[in-house]
């Protein structure tokens, strides 16, 4: 009997993690990656943090960005971002907030705006030294957001 409940057990345990690799979190905007080498590089959830303070300092330093970010969500906003992309990065998290469509309604984003702010991210990620293989990964998951985002 002991036997039955110890398989059983071993058996939710295996399933459920199964399906939390499998199913990305619905307003995430893309896939998850399927290694989480990449999140080591970026230094883990603490790495992440730190390169998010420092690309929301160069978001609001950046006069082509500086309008949008400069309100009061800044501290919201970029803890949504530690958690998409380190659900993104297949780090273990799971991306609670707004989808990308919703979320950037209304802002009136075009192209060199998208441009500007992958740049500052850029920055953020050199200076942590972030590897550019590594870098690129991620970016290569952010591009295909655009059409989410922009309003013509
Ligand atoms: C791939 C590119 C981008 C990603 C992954 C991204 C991600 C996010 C996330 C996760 C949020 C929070 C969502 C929520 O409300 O729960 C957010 C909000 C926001 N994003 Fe982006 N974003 C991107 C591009 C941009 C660009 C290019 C701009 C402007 C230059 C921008 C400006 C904003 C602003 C102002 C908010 C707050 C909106 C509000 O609630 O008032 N984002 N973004």
């Amino acid at each position: 009997m002991n036997f039955i409940y110890k398989t059983v057990f071993l058996l939710l345990l295996v399933t459920s993690g199964v399906s939390a690799v499998a199913e990305p979190s619905p307003n995430l905007g893309n896939t998850p990656m399927e290694s989480d080498e990449v999140f080591k590089d970026f230094g883990g959830k603490p790495g992440l943090v730190a390169i998010m303070d420092d690309f929301m300092v160069n978001l609001v330093a950046d006069p082509r960005t500086k309008p949008y970010f400069d309100n009061e969500k800044q501290t919201y906003i970029k803890a949504m971002l530690v958690e998409q992309m380190c659900e993104l990065m297949n780090g273990g998290c799971t991306y609670p907030g707004r989808d990308m469509k919703s979320s950037h309604t209304g802002l009136k984003i075009n192209r060199a705006a998208f441009n500007a702010l992958v740049e500052d991210f850029q920055l953020a990620m050199d200076k942590h030294d972030v590897p550019f293989r590594s870098q690129n990964k991620l970016l290569a998951k952010l591009a295909p957001m655009y059409r989410m985002i922009e309003e013509k």
